[in-house]
């Protein structure tokens, strides 16, 4: 029983991130041989998996704090050859803590790997920023923790950054002593040849990073642990205006010398999520960071969030300056681009916005727009009135593709018929009807982050 069937009365009394379509599901399931409405692209050989927090004891303090549950779907030759929905088995999940309060240290191997599943190396890697990543299987086996054969030491996390050029995933783990943030980098073959403390004033969160093709990017930003907050219980994480803002720029070869970011004051802000970031100008000396900004973040509560707007940051390194600018002025959540352009220019990119652009819950009616952003206009793939979309992932139709070519996949959830399916867009024409649709044989929660993984 889910807590989409329990009364109303009992419903109401749950936290909003317990009920309608953030409810969990408790069963894992497999369906085999999916009937297609439409036809799925016989190109499309691989796996589509999407995490979210699925919470199987009851009540969490926060959305984030559910346990994770993928959702994954399997495409062969034109045919969805299966459905299966599994819990991450983390040693979270079997009850262990990820604190040890008798000596203050952190069981690293211990996390709910709930916000995004990636490939790497051809390992599949569930992660959740506070931990070390759980890599699963090819069919969602649960293989255990990942540490990079020991090499890893902090957190990982769960928005690692794939260079197009170097195939290096970049990324950093952060923790609540100094240095406070790692950035790391593992090379094509997944060996972890690169690891250095990044210098920030504090426990600052940080959810997710850039890298362009001369730079690493560096979001350090006034959402600050707090200690007394920790031991309530609650979000340990809250908006501290004297902190300040500011993002650093790494030089990608400098920092393989132990170099620093150099660091540029910014608006007080907070940036959830990147979109992409490049370089250009003589000795790229002119770096663009394009990211989803939140004027205040957990300001006075976990659940105060101000709207997330498309902006851009143009820093000039030469002068020492950067330039702030909004881009979009519809609310926009979970943005993606061809992770072909990941370090260098993009002209494309996708995000959630609702059907009504100032409502942001996930459970409102939700479709996709596409940002043109080389010419400033958008298009909005809708899907109706009762449906909401989940995060778009963008998959080129061949290797050669244009920036465009292929197609946007993601998960909707339908409240009239409280059912989900999978769906298949034309990425070069979104108001075009869907290519193919995949109904599902259970709902499938509003979740977080996803990827394509190609046979
Ligand atoms: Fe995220």
């Amino acid at each position: 029983m889910t807590a989409l069937d329990e009364t109303p009365a009992r419903e109401s009394r749950l936290p909003w991130h317990m009920r309608g379509n953030y409810a969990p599901v408790m069963d894992e399931v497999d369906a085999v041989d999916l009937a297609v409405v439409g036809a799925l692209p016989a190109e499309l050989n691989g796996r589509y998996f999407r995490n979210g927090a699925n919470p199987m004891n009851g009540p969490t303090m926060h959305w984030f704090a559910g346990d994770g549950m993928i959702h994954g779907i399997r495409l062969r030759d034109g045919k969805a050859e299966w459905y299966r929905n599994r819990m991450v088995r983390t040693k979270a999940l079997a009850g262990a803590d990820r604190m040890d309060m008798s000596t203050g240290t952190m069981d690293l191997t211990v996390g709910l790997a709930n916000t995004h599943i990636v490939s790497h190396a051809k390992r599949i890697l569930a992660l959740e920023e506070g931990s070390l990543p759980n890599e699963l299987s090819g069919e969602l086996d649960t293989l255990g923790p990942y540490d990079f054969g020991g090499r890893l030491a902090t957190p990982m996390t769960a928005h690692p950054h794939t260079c197009a050029e170097t195939g290096e995933m970049h990324f950093f783990g952060y923790g609540f002593m100094a240095p406070y943030v790692t950035y790391h980098v593992a090379d094509a073959a997944g060996q972890l040849i690169h690891t250095q403390g990044i210098d920030v004033p504090g426990p600052t969160m940080i959810h997710d990073f850039a890298i362009s093709r001369n730079y690493a990017i560096f979001l350090d930003l006034p959402v600050v642990f707090n200690i007394e907050d920790a031991m309530k219980g609650g979000m340990p994480f809250g908006w501290d205006a004297g902190y300040g803002a500011r993002i650093g720029l790494l030089n990608r070869d400098a920092a393989r010398r132990g170099e620093q970011p150099r660091w540029f004051e910014i608006d007080l802000c907070y940036i959830f999520h990147i979109m992409n970031a490049w370089d250009d100008g003589p000795d790229g000396n002119t770096v663009w960071l394009d990211a989803g900004r939140h004027a205040s973040m957990w300001q006075g509560s976990a659940d105060s969030i101000d709207p997330c707007y498309l902006w851009r940051w143009r820093f000039d390194l030469a002068t020492g300056t950067v330039h702030e600018e909004q881009l979009d002025d519809r609310e926009h959540g979970f943005p993606r681009i061809d992770d072909r352009r990941c370090g260098l220019t993009n002209t494309i990119g996708w995000a959630v916005t609702g059907r009504d652009p100032s409502n942001r819950d996930m459970d409102a009616a939700s479709g996709i727009i596409k940002y043109d952003l080389a010419n400033g206009s958008s298009t909005f793939h809708d899907f109706g009135a009762t449906v909401s979309s989940g995060e778009p992932v963008f998959v080129p139709a061949a290797g050669a593709a244009a920036e465009d070519e292929g197609y946007v996949m993601t998960y909707l959830y339908d409240r009239a018929t409280a059912g989900s399916s999978f769906v298949v867009l034309n990425a070069q024409d979104m108001s075009a009807a869907p290519i193919a649709l995949v109904p599902l044989p259970q709902r499938v929660p509003n979740g977080f982050h996803g990827s394509w993984i190609a046979d």
